[in-house]
């Protein structure tokens, strides 16, 4: 993998130029039924203006949203969880529901794959109602803008902390060197981006270390510039770009980026969608997405954009909730899932809502196996899973070869 800096975004809203990062669109892919992308200059004007918005619009209003659904979720809280998701899928096959955009290997296997799973007609799955795949889109915006500014408070209050460790383990499967170009898609309020900085910074200043104590003759003039060289670029050229589709989001991330002291070298915020990037292709070393590709309505488009935007051998790692390999533990995790944090989304965010859709997307997500298919499908070599705390999430990875 080179360090190459990333060719920039196509059409972005919030992209600062950083060093590495050029200044043409990207001509080559223009964004379906939309307008050329404006320079970079003109990017932060434009979505001023209301344009390039990325964020999905629903055609309709949600029209099962309302009074009766919380007493219509206690009812179904009350069920296997697990069984209510398979019958909700079920339900969505027989109604005729396939697997729309995929590509034909995969529509030969004759899967319905989970969260992917869209009808000619555009329907799909919003947790457990059946909603369009505008309102999909649409709904999810609602919920990420609802809860950024708690985000992080529910991320560590639901998991007990635990997310940090999974975040951490994502970090050491990278393992990436001074120079690494990183798209964090879905990057949200940025831990997965200031998890990278650090790491990098730390090995690029174990490296300059090792150079100097290697040079055993250096005058302490010598040391002391190439200690100054170091604070002028602290990561080795290295730079990640969060991307996420919601604008709140990413507003929380850039306070919290000056909260815990990050500068703007080697990190910028792009609003875009996972599953129209706004980057030219072979741009990125590794592309991630953590938490995030369960709630893109069109699976397979997110998954072929990854590899579109990654440099021929670049990696993609995505962390993401799975499905339980252990009954014991699974019907622990059911019942805390569906019994606890809704009420923790009630009373952290004031937004049951927004934690339900949390536990009833996870369950709708597909398998470790069905996912690494899906991964296959776009392309990617060398696919293969970790499971974390018995399948309560997964690390999938794979290598666009
Ligand atoms: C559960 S959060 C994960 C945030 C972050 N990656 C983390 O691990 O904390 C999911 C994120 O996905 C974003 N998202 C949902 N659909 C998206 C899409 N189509 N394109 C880009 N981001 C999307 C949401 O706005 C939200 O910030």
């Amino acid at each position: 993998m080179s360090s190459a800096s990333p060719e920039p975004p196509r059409n972005a809203t919030e992209a600062a130029p950083k060093k590495g990062h050029g200044t043409e669109p990207c001509t080559r892919h223009p964004r379906k039924g939309l307008p050329a992308a404006p320079a970079r200059g003109t990017l932060s004007a434009a979505a001023a203006a209301g344009e390039a918005d990325p964020r999905p619009r629903a055609r309709s209003s949600p029209a099962s949203e309302g009074a009766g659904l919380r007493g219509a979720w206690r009812a179904r809280a009350a069920a296997t969880p697990s069984k209510m998701a398979a019958s909700v899928l079920a339900a969505s096959c027989r109604a005729g529901v396939g697997c729309r955009g995929q590509r034909p290997l995969l529509r030969l296997r004759g899967l319905c794959r989970g969260a992917s799973c869209s009808s000619a007609g555009g329907k799909t799955h919003f947790g457990f109602q059946t909603v369009s795949e505008a309102e999909k889109g649409a709904k999810v915006y609602k919920i990420f803008e609802n809860v950024a500014k708690k985000y992080d408070l529910m991320n560590d209050s639901m998991s007990l902390g635990i997310h940090r460790v999974w975040k951490d383990i994502l970090l050491r499967q990278m393992n990436p060197y001074p120079g690494t170009q990183l798209l964090d898609a879905a990057g949200g309020t940025g831990d997965i981006a200031f998890r990278f900085i650090d790491y990098v910074r730390s090995r690029w200043e174990y490296q300059v270390r090792q150079k100097l104590r290697s040079h055993q003759n250096l005058s302490w003039q010598e040391i002391t510039s190439l200690y100054q060289e170091e604070e002028h670029g602290s990561l080795g050229g290295s730079h990640v770009v969060v991307c996420d589709i919601n604008k709140e989001m990413l507003k929380i991330g850039k306070q919290k980026s000056q909260q815990l002291g990050y500068s703007d070298e080697g990190l910028s915020w792009v609003l875009g969608n996972a599953e129209e990037l706004p980057f030219n292709d072979d741009s990125f070393d590794i592309y991630t997405i953590a938490f995030g590709i369960r709630n893109v309505t069109h699976i397979d488009q997110a998954l072929q954009e990854a590899f579109r935007v990654l440099k021929p051998g670049g990696r993609f790692l995505c962390l993401e909730f799975s499905q339980v390999n252990n009954s014991l533990i699974s019907s622990l995790y059911d019942l805390y899932s569906f019994q606890v944090i809704p009420v923790l989304g009630e009373v952290i965010a004031g937004d049951w809502k927004a934690y339900q859709y949390l536990v009833e997307s996870i369950r709708n997500f597909p398998t470790q196996e069905t996912f690494k298919e899906m991964i296959e499908d776009a392309g990617f070599l060398k696919v293969d899973y970790q499971n974390l705390g018995s399948g309560i999430v997964a690390i999938h990875s794979g290598f666009k070869l």
